[in-house]
């Protein structure tokens, strides 16, 4: 009785679009129960942020080698740029999608202009017209650090006249691709940045979990040349089923490290934009720093890869990380440290991968962020 009535809701969702859930225990979310809605869940960055009341610009980014990035902005024309970036296989959802509690509205609120990146293959960029085009997916972390990175300051710097003034707000491959430009575009960087915040950084991965190299080995394997976007159907089944839903969360921790400071109201959205579309390359590049312990350029097969020099860097640098990260391995992260010179480092305790966007204590994180940001200006 209980699945029929399931089906019919499923069903019904759909023809009426789907409505997202919001509950304070996991027990809460069960088939019918009177939890708040979130129409956040099933939404998008520049609808999400239209929701809470801030005001959105959509920029088009045009890079070099021929790829349309989109770019949103909650403009603020008298504050300093943020830029947020967000990691592999995710989106800009994630900055804002816990709302008034999400780093990007803190930082609107606080009068900064916050524009929020989209990196290539992003279902948010131009990935919907080249599905089947195996020549799109041919890209890498290197690609974003050199041609992702500089159309995007190019275009907050014509629109803003505040060269030099960017902050850049990094999330585990949004820090790789950070440290890449700032090494391969040295002085560039120099001119357009104020500083880097590094969450999560990724650059030396030798203590990283190894589950990520199988995962990657099974792409290879089925010549997956990209990952899927879409998580409506999951996430609509998981948001009526509590425990369900605790359990998988449970699970994925295994990936991301162990916590429990996981709030059960954000769950459903966890889920939601856990996986945007990216190619495989740049997790193929992750594995392979993960085999060799070197920060280093993707190996096409052409010779050895090019080997990133961290202490390169010149401009100042905050790096933020999770003691339960299985990811960004405190271990690696510590080495990416001495290497950079000059580096902060402020290191959250239970903190995993994915803390840093919704946890128990994400005002904890908010204080220390804060630290990092106002030592840059
Ligand atoms: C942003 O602009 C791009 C390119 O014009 C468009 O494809 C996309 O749908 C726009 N997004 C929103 C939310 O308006
Ligand atoms: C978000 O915060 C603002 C100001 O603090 C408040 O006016 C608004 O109602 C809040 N929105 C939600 C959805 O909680
Ligand atoms: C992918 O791009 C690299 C250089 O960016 C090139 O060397 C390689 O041949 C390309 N591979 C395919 C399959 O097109
Ligand atoms: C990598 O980690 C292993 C243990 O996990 C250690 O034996 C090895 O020395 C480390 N290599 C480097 C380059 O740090
Ligand atoms: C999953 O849950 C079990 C039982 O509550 C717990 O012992 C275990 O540590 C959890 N695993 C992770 C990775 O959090
Ligand atoms: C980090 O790596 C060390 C080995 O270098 C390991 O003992 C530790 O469990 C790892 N931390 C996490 C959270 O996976």
């Amino acid at each position: 009785m209980k699945l029929l009535l399931f089906i019919v809701f499923i069903q019904i969702s759909f023809a009426y679009g789907l409505r997202g859930k919001r509950c304070k225990e996991y027990e809460e979310y069960n088939l019918i129960t009177t939890c708040e809605d979130n129409p956040d869940v099933f939404s998008d960055t520049s609808a999400i942020i239209d929701r809470h009341g801030f005001p959105v610009e959509n920029h088009t980014v045009y890079t070099k080698d021929g790829y349309i990035l989109n770019v949103y902005r909650i403009p603020n024309p008298s504050g300093q740029p943020v830029f947020l970036q967000h990691g592999a296989a995710a989106s800009s959802e994630w900055w804002v999608y816990t709302g008034n509690n999400s780093l990007a509205f803190r930082l609107a609120r606080k009068g900064y202009d916050v524009w929020l990146g989209n990196t290539r293959g992003n279902y948010n960029s131009d990935e919907r017209n080249h599905k089947t085009d195996k020549q799109y997916w041919n890209y890498t972390i290197d690609d974003m650090g050199n041609y992702d990175l500089p159309a995007v300051f190019d275009t907050i710097i014509k629109e803003t006249n505040k060269r030099g003034e960017i902050i850049y707000v990094g999330h585990s491959q949004g820090t790789t691709e950070a440290m890449i430009y700032s090494i391969t575009h040295r002085d560039e960087a120099k001119r357009n940045l104020k500083g880097l915040i590094l969450i999560c950084p990724v650059a030396k991965m030798n203590s990283t979990n190894k589950l990520l190299i199988n995962f990657v080995k099974i792409l290879d394997v089925l010549q997956i040349d990209h990952t899927g976007s879409s998580n409506n159907l999951l996430t609509a089944i998981l948001q009526n089923f509590g425990s369900l839903m605790k359990n998988l969360a449970n699970l994925s921790n295994y990936i991301y490290g162990p916590t429990n400071l996981y709030t059960a109201e954000y769950m459903p959205i966890f889920f939601r934009y856990l996986m945007s579309s990216e190619s495989t390359l740049p997790l193929k590049q992750f594995a392979q720093m993960a085999s060799s312990g070197k920060f280093e350029a993707y190996n096409h097969g052409l010779g050895s890869p090019k080997v990133y020099d961290l202490s390169m860097i010149n401009v100042p640098v905050h790096l933020i990380a999770g003691k339960n990260d299985a990811l960004a391995n405190l271990t690696d992260v510590m080495i990416v440290h001495e290497e950079i010179k000059n580096s902060k480092l402020t290191v959250m305790q239970g903190y995993n991968h994915m803390n840093f966007f919704f946890s128990k204590n994400i005002d904890d994180f908010y204080d220390e962020f804060d630290i990092a940001i106002n030592n840059l200006k």
